[in-house]
């Protein structure tokens, strides 16, 4: 095995090389945004609603798990809009001036995406009601009783909001929003096309049987799919293989300690840690988080949802509970099922 591909597959944002291979793969338009078709098509008749009115489309939250097309959705919005997307996340604006200088630099018509929004600042998230309902926001000038407050009206603008965790947006703003979409897991067949598509831009070559052996194990997840093509890329080119046949592809996942059904290193650690060191649960989360030194918000938003949606977990009131099918997949069995056996 090549030591120096073995890595894992990481659903944050955080290589900036990585970052500018997948922004170059995100679709520009609605038309070429695969699948999520409930979604897009709201968001079609909220496009040609808000140019019928010649407003700028309505507020718009976007959730879902990572990787699923949040962002590329968000700057399509603002393709199809004709018009400028100014980008920032929730934990980057640190004071309410920071939000106020951008709002008033917006263009009329303009749309500002705030990823992470759930990760906003109270204080400032109250910059944004009266931005988002009146297109204004009230400045206080001075401090202690001789303060005053000044309205500062701004251009009309729309506010796309994306988030992992929608339930902890406050409600005064998830009220605010018009319009709200939540992303599904893509189904086989979409994340065949994606990769496809993907591969015609990289110009890659790549079997059929290949293309589905990748689907099948990206964690029906856009993101992974395009990440998995990079990588089973790099390692045919190490191997001098042109074309990507099937046997490359099994090949470079398996190096990459990806198994059949796409779960990786970190996800058999979680699972194989609640089946064997607390005989399938239920066990808190926070216990978890410290057994295999992951943080909560990456085990809930990024481990949990996938092996809910396969069936392999449940979140109960008493906490996480592995399912026979997730012992059957890991070759395990609980003490809880050897005493049933008995
Ligand atoms: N519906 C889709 N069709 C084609 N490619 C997609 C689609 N959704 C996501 N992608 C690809 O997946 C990657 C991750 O999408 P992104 O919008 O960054 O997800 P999120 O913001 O939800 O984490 C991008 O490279 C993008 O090109
Ligand atoms: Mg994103």
């Amino acid at each position: 095995m090549d030591e120096d591909i073995v890595e894992n597959i990481e659903l944050e944002e955080n290589d900036p090389e990585e970052e500018r291979f997948l922004n170059d793969l995100r679709p520009k338009t609605v038309k070429d945004y695969i699948g999520q078709e409930h979604v897009v098509g709201n968001i079609i008749i909220g496009l040609e609603a808000a140019k019928k009115r010649s407003e700028p489309i309505e507020h718009t939250i976007l959730h879902g798990p990572p990787g699923l097309g949040k962002t590329t959705l968000a700057h399509i919005i603002a393709n199809e809009m004709g018009t400028q997307i100014r980008v920032t996340s929730g934990p980057a604006i640190e004071r309410a001036g920071d939000l106020a200088s951008i709002l008033t630099n917006l263009e009329e018509g303009g749309i500002l995406f705030i990823d992470e929004i759930h990760r906003l600042n109270r204080n400032i998230e109250e910059v944004l009601y009266p931005a988002m309902e009146d297109f204004a926001i009230d400045l206080i000038l001075g401090k202690g009783p001789s303060a005053k407050t000044m309205r500062i009206d701004l251009p009309r603008f729309t506010l796309i909001g994306a988030t992992t965790r929608v339930g902890s947006l406050s409600s005064p703003l998830r009220d605010r929003f018009g319009l709200a979409f939540r992303l599904d897991y893509y189904a086989e067949k979409d994340l065949e096309k994606i990769i496809k598509r993907s591969a015609k831009t990289l110009k890659i070559q790549v079997d059929e049987d290949a293309v589905s052996e990748i689907a099948k194990r990206a964690r029906k997840t856009p993101r992974i799919a395009n990440k998995i093509l990079k990588r089973v890329r790099d390692y045919a080119q190490v191997k001098h293989q042109g074309k990507i046949s099937k046997k490359i592809a099994k090949e470079a996942l398996s190096s990459l300690e990806i198994d059949e059904l796409g779960l990786d290193r970190v996800d058999r650690e979680y699972l194989s840690t609640i089946i064997e060191k607390f005989s399938g649960g239920p066990v808190g989360v926070e216990t978890i988080s410290a057994a295999i030194s992951e943080d909560r918000e990456t085990i809930e938003d990024v481990i949990e949802p996938y092996l809910i949606q396969i069936g392999f977990l449940n979140r109960t009131r008493q906490g996480r509970v592995a399912t026979e099918a997730a012992c059957g997949h890991m070759g395990m069995e609980t003490k809880g099922q050897d005493q049933k056996l008995l």
